[in-house]
């Protein structure tokens, strides 16, 4: 008996040395630790030996299961810290990896916040097509047949009678065709002209139109929506000044200028030292405008405007290039972030 006992255990340490996987610790537990495993077994024999020789096999024995265990913990072990080394190493003390936010671009921030303050003077939002045909454009637009802007220095044109809008002024025949009366909506969106690109024209850019039509609307209505709408974005202590101007669709027709932000009015190269800077084109609508859309100008009055989003943005950040908001150049879009 004590001999089996040994060459058991000699056994066992030679078995726990290749212990590499997992099927081998199996076997191994089931060859010597199972409940009919070979050590279960020499307990079983030990009922059969002489009564003084048991208490010393029975230790004997009971050493050998633990041995067993502890053999089958230790390779156990052994094998996971072997598996751990295969999984590529994560330090985990090193810093993440950021990622990289979007945010929006000024031009889109412009529009943006010019929207949200006509929105809480009760404007909705309109649009129309990029691609528009030279009735909504420039005829229903009071613009008279040879009206310079017509010409094709001005104007892109796809065919005889299509083109790529000039402004957004035409979302208002689009408006004023479908809805009667009334109607409060401003309409952001792309513009083009055939212009050669420098630092203050581009062939795309931006506008906002406005325009409200409704009984009893005076040009004292247009004045207060414009001021409120400039010192809301451009601060409260601004001057302003409303010059009379001339758009073909608007009678009178008037441009707003703010007093220059850089030097105060007292004249720089930004406003070209007048000390005014021209933020926008407004008026009264033309009652001419009216008889394309069906609209009593006996009834009905409204007025209008048009603001420049890249002017805009430019005067308010003090950009001095257009072409800096086309070309998406990340240094300078990251600073507006
Ligand atoms: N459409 C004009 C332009 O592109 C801007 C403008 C002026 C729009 C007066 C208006 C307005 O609605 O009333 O220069």
């Amino acid at each position: 008996m004590k001999e089996k006992i040994d060459a058991l255990h000699a056994e066992m340490h030679e078995v726990a040395k290749e212990l590499t996987n997992d099927e081998l610790l199996e076997r191994f537990r089931i060859t010597y630790l199972s409940r009919k495993g070979r050590i279960a077994q020499l307990f079983e024999d030990l009922k059969h030996v002489p009564a003084e020789q048991k208490p010393a096999l029975g230790k004997a024995l009971n050493a050998l299961r633990g041995e067993a265990q502890a053999l089958l913990d230790a390779a156990t072990e052994a094998s996971r810290q072997t598996d751990r080394t295969e999984i590529p190493a994560v330090d985990l003390t090193l810093p993440g990896r950021g990622y990289a936010r979007g945010h929006m671009h000024i031009v889109s921030q412009t529009i943006e916040e010019i929207s949200g303050i006509f929105r809480q003077m009760g404007f909705s939002i309109a649009d129309g097509p990029e691609v528009e045909t030279d009735y909504y454009n420039f005829e229903a637009l009071n613009f008279p047949a040879d009206h310079p802007a017509r010409d094709m220095q001005d104007t892109f044109f796809i065919t005889e009678n299509d083109l790529l809008r000039t402004h957004t002024t035409p979302v208002q025949i689009r408006l004023m065709e479908r809805y009667r009366p009334p109607i409060r909506a401003i309409f952001p969106g792309k513009v083009y002209r055939n212009e050669v690109i420098s630092a203050r024209s581009h062939v795309q850019f931006h506008q906002i139109d406005g325009l409200f039509v409704d009984t009893d609307v005076t040009f004292a209505d247009l004045k207060g929506t414009l001021v409120t709408f400039a010192n809301m974005y451009y601060g409260e202590e601004l001057r302003y000044r409303f010059r009379p101007s001339f758009f073909p669709f608007t009678e009178p027709s008037a441009e707003m200028d703010i007093s220059c932000y850089l030097c105060e009015g007292r004249g720089c190269r930004v406003c070209k030292h007048t000390g005014w800077l021209e933020i926008l084109g407004c008026g009264m609508v033309d009652p001419n405008v009216y008889s394309f859309v069906d609209i009593d100008p006996e009834v009905y009055s409204g007025y209008a405007f048009g603001i420049g989003i890249e002017r805009t943005a430019m005067l308010r950040h003090g950009i001095d290039d257009i072409r800096l908001l086309f070309e998406n150049d990340l240094r300078v879009n990251h600073q507006f972030n």
